[in-house]
C-alpha cells in the first residue's frame, strides 16, 4: 500500500484538475450509516420512503422514516479526517471540486468550497407549492411532517429522492468538472446509483487517473480504477495527506 500511496501522491501534485467523487462510504466513520453493505439502510428501511411517487401520496408515513434515518442520525455527525484532508487538499490547490452524492453537509462543515451536490442537501427543506425554503434548524421535526409556514403544505427535504430529476446545476458543473479531470479520487461508493456514477466514468474517459479509496471492491474497481488504495477513508487519506502536505 505504501508504495501506492507514494505514486497517488506523485499523480496527484503532477496534476492540474483534480476531483474527489465522494459516496456514502466517506461519512461512515462520521457515524453515518452507508445505505447498502453490511450495515446499509436499506436492509432496515424500504427505500420506497424516498421514492418521490410513494412520498407524495405517503409523505406522513414517510416523514417518520425519514427523520430517523437523515435528521436523528446525521444530527451530531461531525466531518472525519477524510473530509478534513479534502479540505486541506483544496486549500492547498491540490483538489479543484468535489463531487459528492451525500447529503449529509460534511464536505462544507470540514472546509471544501467547491462542492458540487449531486444529491441535494438534508439541511433544506422546501414547499414543493410555493418554493419557499426553511433551514432544517428552524423547522420543528418534533411535529410531523413539517408544514410550509405560507400555505400548510408539506415540505419536503431538499434533498433528491428516486424517480426525482437532479439539480441541473449539480449535474452540469459535476460532468464539466469530470471532463476536465486529470485525477479522479473515487471514495467511498459502491457506484450503483446513475446517473451520479457516471461522473468518475466521463472522468476516465476524459483521460482521468482514477485512484479509488474503498475498503471493498466496487463496481468501478474492475472497470475504471487505476490505482484502489484497499482500506477506510480516514486511514487512507491520513497516509495520503503524509505523502502529500
Ligand atoms: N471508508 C471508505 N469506504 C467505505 C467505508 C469507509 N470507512 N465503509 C464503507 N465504505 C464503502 C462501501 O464498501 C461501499 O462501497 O462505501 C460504499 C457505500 O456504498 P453505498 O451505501 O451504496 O453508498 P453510495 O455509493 O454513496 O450510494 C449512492 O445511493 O441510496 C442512494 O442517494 C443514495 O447517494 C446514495 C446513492
Amino acid at each position: 500500500m505504501d508504495l501506492l500511496l507514494k505514486e497517488s501522491a506523485k499523480i496527484i501534485k503532477k496534476s492540474n484538475y483534480t476531483i474527489a467523487f465522494t459516496g456514502a462510504g466517506i461519512s461512515v466513520e462520521s457515524g453515518v450509516p452507508p445505505f447498502r453493505g453490511e450495515h446499509g439502510l436499506w436492509n432496515k428501511y424500504n427505500p420506497e420512503v424516498l421514492d418521490l411517487g410513494y412520498y407524495l401520496d405517503h409523505a406522513d408515513e414517510c416523514w417518520v422514516y425519514i427523520r430517523e434515518i437523515f435528521y436523528d442520525f446525521f444530527a451530531d455527525a461531525k466531518p472525519n479526517p477524510a473530509h478534513l484532508v479534502l479540505a486541506e487538499m483544496e486549500q492547498k490547490g491540490l483538489l479543484q471540486a468535489v463531487i459528492t452524492q451525500n447529503i449529509d453537509n460534511l464536505h462544507y462543515e470540514a472546509g471544501n468550497k467547491m462542492v458540487h451536490e449531486f444529491h441535494g442537501n438534508s439541511k433544506k427543506l422546501k414547499c414543493l407549492k410555493c418554493e419557499a425554503v426553511y433551514d432544517v434548524s428552524e423547522v420543528d421535526l418534533k411535529s410531523l411532517p413539517p408544514k410550509c409556514k405560507n400555505d400548510g403544505e408539506i415540505l419536503k427535504p431538499d434533498f433528491i429522492f428516486f424517480g426525482e430529476g437532479i439539480p441541473h446545476e449539480a449535474y452540469s458543473n459535476s460532468f464539466a468538472a469530470a471532463e476536465k479531470a486529470e485525477v479522479c479520487l473515487i471514495i467511498g461508493s459502491t457506484g450503483e446509483v446513475t446517473p451520479a456514477s457516471y461522473v468518475p466514468r466521463i472522468a476516465k474517459q476524459s483521460g482521468a487517473t482514477i485512484i479509488e479509496i474503498n475498503p471493498e471492491e466496487s463496481s468501478f474497481t474492475s472497470q475504471i480504477t487505476d490505482i484502489h488504495l484497499k482500506g477506510k477513508a480516514s486511514e487512507v487519506m491520513t497516509k495520503l495527506a503524509a505523502e502529500l502536505f
